[in-house]
């Protein structure tokens, strides 16, 4: 699966820009505080207009403190994924739960420097398994090879059954990383600039597609 991120988007042409995008399987869709990252995008007004004006699957990663407020709300907006970053919830297990019953996929983002360990044990609650490459608050970072463990470790726990994840990676995906990802075990690849930077987006999605399949 690929999810553009609308961050490296024209803000001003949210509902085009998904347009551009139609073939994603997830429009990834960034929402930073200017507190739990240093820098400041976008927050449910947004996300709700957003859900309206297209029908791709609403992939919200927020990256912001007090999840446990504030996730349900992007639930009730429709997304089809809402990912928390765990560093950042106070009791993650009742919050996916919270985020289940609205009718959302529940996900659980980890930042480069927050181990898989930390968060085996509450994934079980979990649908979707964000793993950041990059430090989250920017688009247009580098990759980061070293997070790759990671994904390889949840590959394994998610083949022996035991557990039932996507595994997402974001930050830094493009032409020349997807692939290491790919064969680390990635189900999701998010990409902003590759996609958005691109003079075409749709087609180096589907480029991005391929490389991945490869
Ligand atoms: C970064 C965001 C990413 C960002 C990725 O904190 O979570 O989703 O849009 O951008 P690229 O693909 O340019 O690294
Ligand atoms: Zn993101």
């Amino acid at each position: 699966m690929i999810a553009p991120s609308i961050l490296s988007a024209d803000f001003a042409r949210l509902a085009d820009e998904a347009a551009a995008v139609s073939g994603a399987d997830w429009l990834h869709v960034d929402v930073m505080d200017a507190h739990f990252v240093p820098n400041l995008t976008l927050g449910l007004p947004v996300v709700k207009s957003l859900r309206k004006a297209t029908d791709i699957p609403l992939d919200c990663h927020l990256m912001i403190e007090d999840p446990d407020r504030w996730a349900i709300g992007y639930a009730e907006a429709g997304a089809h994924n809402v990912t928390v970053h765990a560093e950042a919830a106070a009791d993650p297990v009742k919050l996916a739960k919270d985020l289940r019953a609205a009718g959302s996929r529940a996900g659980l983002s980890i930042k480069p420097g927050t181990s898989l360990d930390s968060v085996v044990d509450v994934l079980k609650h979990y649908d979707t398994l964000l793993v950041m490459s990059v430090e989250p608050g920017f688009g247009g970072q580098s990759f980061m090879p070293e997070v790759l463990d990671k994904v390889r470790t949840a590959r394994n726990l998610v083949d022996t059954g035991h557990l039932k994840l996507v595994i997402e990676i974001d930050g830094g995906i493009n032409a020349d990383t997807i692939a290491q990802a790919a064969e680390a075990g990635v189900d999701c690849f998010v990409s902003g600039s590759a996609v958005y930077d691109a003079a075409d987006p749709a087609k180096a999605l589907e480029s991005l597609r391929g490389l991945a399949a490869a």
